[in-house]
């Protein structure tokens, strides 16, 4: 006989990005979502304080320890009875909040002990219409390169005893409904030449302090190898750390290309569960 077990909230997922991203306004459309009677108001505005929403993930989803759910499975059945929920943190984007903020949450909540409560996947959110300035370009990849460097640092200290499990790495290209937006592989290619920059001018920096002092060896640089460009699959070879860029949008109607807009970042998140 089947017994319905609620599963508990227990899979965490932490929103980041910059401030005007859209997080607040996916979290939002997450928990509307989630619940069949909402009437709740949908004004989003800079976000000051990270909060934490339980939310469900649409059993149509498949789920990374259910792959081949099919629309015969019985499982899907038990999905619509019993749907998985999971908690997302929203996090404020503004640059003086982040290192109090985003950057401390994801710290703290890639240090949990608890394997039930742990960090399953990082959402970088980003706006795909703003990356033409080059100012928020230069932000944007700023913050990602600081939230990956973190990654890494974390992917190598952990010693093959007490194996620290990875923390995969969704930027989701928000906005696609603007016309002004960059398609996800143009969002990727720029992310990775800012990255690139970022990294050659802190190597270099680092090369200029150590000219007359011994270099502290403590600094470390994203992706190892300085000789080849930054690229997100570098760092999955060289360090572990899984970057995947897709698009969809919060707003708008995109029903037809990204199927309810948020989609494909649900099934990214899916495939974490
Ligand atoms: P901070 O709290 O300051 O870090 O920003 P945030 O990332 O939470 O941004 P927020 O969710 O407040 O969204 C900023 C603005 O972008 C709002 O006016 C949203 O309505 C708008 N927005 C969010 N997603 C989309 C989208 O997919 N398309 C369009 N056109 N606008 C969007
Ligand atoms: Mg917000």
């Amino acid at each position: 006989f089947f017994q319905a077990v609620a599963s508990p909230p227990s899979s965490n997922f932490l929103l980041l990005g910059p401030s005007g991203a859209g997080k607040t306004a996916f979290t939002t459309l997450l928990e509307a979502k989630s619940s069949l009677a909402s009437n709740k108001s949908h004004s989003t505005h800079t976000s000051q304080q990270s909060t934490l929403v339980t939310v469900t993930l649409p059993p149509t989803v498949p789920t990374g320890s259910n792959r081949y759910r099919s629309v015969n499975d019985p499982s899907l059945k038990e999905a619509t009875r019993n749907p998985i929920k999971y908690r997302v943190r929203d996090t404020p984007g503004h640059g003086k909040l982040r290192a109090s903020q985003g950057i401390a949450e994801l710290q703290a909540m890639s240090q949990s002990k608890d394997i039930k409560t742990r960090l399953r996947g990082v959402v970088f959110m980003v706006d795909t219409a703003a990356l033409v300035d080059e100012a928020t370009l230069r932000d944007t990849a700023t913050y990602l390169h600081d939230v990956l460097l973190f990654l890494q640092k974390r992917a190598k200290n952990g010693s093959s005893s007490k194996r620290t499990t990875d923390i995969p790495v969704l930027v989701a290209a928000n906005k696609q409904d603007l016309f002004t937006a960059l398609p996800p592989g143009a969002v990727r290619e720029k992310l990775e030449a800012e990255i690139d920059r970022i990294r050659k001018s802190k190597t270099k920096g680092l090369l200029d302090a150590s000219a007359d002092t011994e270099l502290e060896g403590e600094e470390e640089i994203l992706g190892n190898d300085e000789q080849e460009a930054f690229s997100f699959k570098l760092l999955e070879h060289e360090v572990g750390v899984k970057v995947d860029v897709v698009g969809g949008a919060v707003k708008g109607d995109l029903q037809e290309e990204f199927g309810s807009g948020v989609r494909r970042w649900e099934e990214w998140i899916g495939m974490c569960l």
